[in-house]
């Protein structure tokens, strides 16, 4: 059955191709946490409203704050022996002179206490990453493609940001163990220049009137070659070309460093705008040589399925989840199949549900700038527990005269890996009291009081006061629910957790058996509110 529906899905994408004016998405091979959350991150993050634009903060904006530390962070590379690179180890590393500057510490804060953002396996060092793509953007910038999976440093790396006062000699050096040519150091120094600017408290030596609290690259906030034309037509204020202070004119020794050549070649904006995203991406996945990187991310997946959330309750178990589809259609309609587990009351078809509401997505900046638009929708299936369900799959219909697509991640279905060990998502609650709130987490065992459960539960919310912003990690063991009894062979197990959780890893002894799972994603619950406040 399956294998005929594939033939189905194949054909319908060929219609579509020959159509030629349907743009298609890439398809989505679940399951891929890390893929999955980058491009959420991406396209329906938090993140941009910092970006979005240009914004400023204190005599910068935020985007150049973001782009100066993704540079330095990354300045600790060395193509040599492949360690260094976008690893957050400035986090480590802000005692330095050549890491001066509040922007330091207000990124780290924008990325490490501000949103529910970190993850177990998104950290510190995406977020920077992410950061300079969304800044770059939001400032009217190239739009960079994003690539997630790198790994948090946990100490210092070498002191290697080339600081204005040093020679072009230096610099050069600098750039070659970083991984540029010559050329391409002309190229990124401008592609950084052209935001953000010189502060007076931070380089008295470079910036000398007191009253001149930043001395920007150019004229213009946005992300433009305004530093290049300026530059080539003399009537440049950057300090770092034109400052009282020879010694520390770096840009301009680096940017005449070739005769001028790569800069007039600049000054053609698409050159430009295109030189500068080709850099600052290579710049960003700058990583040390032990870490993989996803692909890049350009463009939002297709078909996108969020963790399904169970429940067992009166002899029903419920899974809800949710399909994103690019592209509005009010008259799409779509179905859920799903396949049990063990026995066989679904016919050989599948059990099937239609989906229960419609609901446009806000794509965020980046989305806005691509013109896209897409539906979500949820579906709720009531599965019989006894035979439970092993996988599901769709069948989305647009209803304009094209064939029905069957979305089956790729003939296999989305799989579930385990029936026995779950959050509870209509027992566990949000519980509002007159002092903090918390999470009444319930987890269901297919198994009896004999079993136990553990948790490490992962909050993105550094409680430290100065960096490093490290995330909190606890470990938990659940106790029987006296509120919960046991039924229909479940039986549940509690803890309270902070709201501020948003990952967890469960670890179960059910009947002799270890059962575990990983990246239990709190963001996508719905666990009912009770007040007791
Ligand atoms: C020889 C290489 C470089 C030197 C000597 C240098 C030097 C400086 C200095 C002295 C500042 C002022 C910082 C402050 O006042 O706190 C600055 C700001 C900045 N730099 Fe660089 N830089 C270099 C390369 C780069 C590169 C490659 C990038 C990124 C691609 C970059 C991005 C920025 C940004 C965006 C700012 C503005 C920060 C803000 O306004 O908060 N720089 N740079
Ligand atoms: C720069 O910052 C100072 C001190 O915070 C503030 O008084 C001044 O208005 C700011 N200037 C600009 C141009 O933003
Ligand atoms: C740079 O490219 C972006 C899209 O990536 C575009 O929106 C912007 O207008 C371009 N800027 C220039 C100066 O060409
Ligand atoms: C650029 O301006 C500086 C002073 O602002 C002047 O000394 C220099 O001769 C000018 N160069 C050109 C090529 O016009
Ligand atoms: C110029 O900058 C260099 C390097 O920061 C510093 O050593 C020197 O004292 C500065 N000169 C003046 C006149 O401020
Ligand atoms: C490069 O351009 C700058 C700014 O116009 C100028 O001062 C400098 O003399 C030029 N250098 C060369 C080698 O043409
Ligand atoms: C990176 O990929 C290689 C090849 O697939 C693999 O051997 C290695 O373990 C991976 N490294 C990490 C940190 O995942
Ligand atoms: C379980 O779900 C089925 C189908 O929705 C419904 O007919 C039945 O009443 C439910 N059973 C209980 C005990 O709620
Ligand atoms: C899903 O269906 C179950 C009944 O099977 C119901 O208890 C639950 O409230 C529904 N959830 C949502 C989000 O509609
Ligand atoms: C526990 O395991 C034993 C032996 O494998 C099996 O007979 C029994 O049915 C299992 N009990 C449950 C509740 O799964
Ligand atoms: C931060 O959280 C950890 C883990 O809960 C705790 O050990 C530590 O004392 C906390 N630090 C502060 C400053 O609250
Ligand atoms: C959770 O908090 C509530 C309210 O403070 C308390 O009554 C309950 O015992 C706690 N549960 C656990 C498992 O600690």
């Amino acid at each position: 059955m399956l294998h005929s529906f594939r033939v189905f899905n194949a054909l319908a994408l060929t219609a579509l191709a020959l159509a030629g004016h349907v743009h298609s998405f890439p398809t989505f091979q679940w399951p891929n946490v890390l893929l999955a959350y980058a491009e959420k991150q991406l396209y329906q993050g938090p993140l941009d409203i910092l970006a979005q634009n240009c914004p400023v903060r204190i005599n910068t904006t935020i985007p150049a704050q973001w782009l100066r530390i993704a540079y330095h962070d990354m300045s600790t590379h060395n193509v040599d022996d492949g360690t260094g690179g976008l690893d957050a180890s400035i986090q480590y590393e802000l005692d330095r002179s050549q890491n001066v500057g509040e922007g330091m510490v207000d990124s780290l804060t924008d990325f490490g206490k501000s949103f529910n953002i970190r993850a177990p396996f998104f950290g510190m060092a995406d977020l920077m990453a992410l950061g300079a793509i969304l800044g770059v953007a939001g400032c009217g910038g190239p739009l960079i493609p994003f690539s997630a999976g790198r790994i948090d440093a946990t100490e210092a790396g070498p002191a290697t940001v080339p600081e204005p006062q040093q020679d072009l000699a230096s610099h050069t050096e600098s750039f070659r163990r970083q991984g540029f040519t010559p050329t391409e150091m002309i190229a990124l120094v401008a592609c950084g220049h052209t935001l953000g600017g010189v502060r007076q408290v931070d380089f008295p030596l470079v910036v000398t009137d007191p009253e001149d609290y930043v001395q920007t690259f150019d004229t213009t906030v946005n992300f433009d070659n305004a530093v290049v034309s300026e530059y080539l037509q003399n009537t440049t204020q950057n300090v770092l070309v034109v400052g009282p202070n020879v010694t520390t004119r770096s840009d301009f020794r680096i940017f005449s460093s070739d005769g001028n050549v790569t800069m007039q070649s600049l000054l053609s904006s698409d050159t430009f705008n295109e030189t500068c995203g080709t850099l600052i991406e290579r710049m960003l996945n700058t990583v040390p040589s032990s870490v993989n990187l996803t692909q890049p991310i350009s463009e939002p997946f297709d078909y996108v399925v969020s963790q399904p959330l169970f429940s067992y309750r009166d002899g029903n178990m419920s899974m809800i989840t949710e399909l994103r589809v690019m592209n509005e259609n009010p008259s799409r309609t779509i179905t859920m199949f799903w396949a049990d587990r063990q026995g066989s009351t679904c016919p050989s078809t599948g059990c099937t549900v239609p989906s229960k509401a419609t609901e446009e997505v806000i794509f965020g900046l980046i989305g806005n700038i691509q013109g896209l638009s897409a539906n979500m929708y949820l579906f709720n299936a009531t599965i019989n527990p006894t035979t439970s369900i092993s996988k599901f799959w769709f069948e989305v219909n647009e209803n304009d005269g094209s064939d029905v697509i069957v979305v089956d991640n790729g003939g296999s279905g989305f799989a579930i890996e385990q029936d026995s060990v779950f959050v509870d998502n209509s027992r566990s609650e949000v519980v509002l009291t007159s002092t903090v709130d918390f999470t009444k987490l319930v987890i269901a065992v297919r198994g009896d009081a004999s079993s136990t459960v553990s948790i490490t539960t992962f909050n993105p919310f550094a409680n430290s006061s100065s960096p490093p912003y490290l995330p909190v990690i606890l470990a938990a063991d659940l106790q029987l629910d006296e509120s919960n009894p046991s039924e229909g062979g479940f039986t549940f197990f509690t803890t309270n957790i902070s709201n501020s959780v948003n990952f967890l890893d469960i670890t179960a002894i059910v009947n002799s058996t270890t059962i575990g799972q990983e990246n239990v994603d709190l963001t996508v619950a719905s666990f009912p509110e009770v007040d007791i406040s």
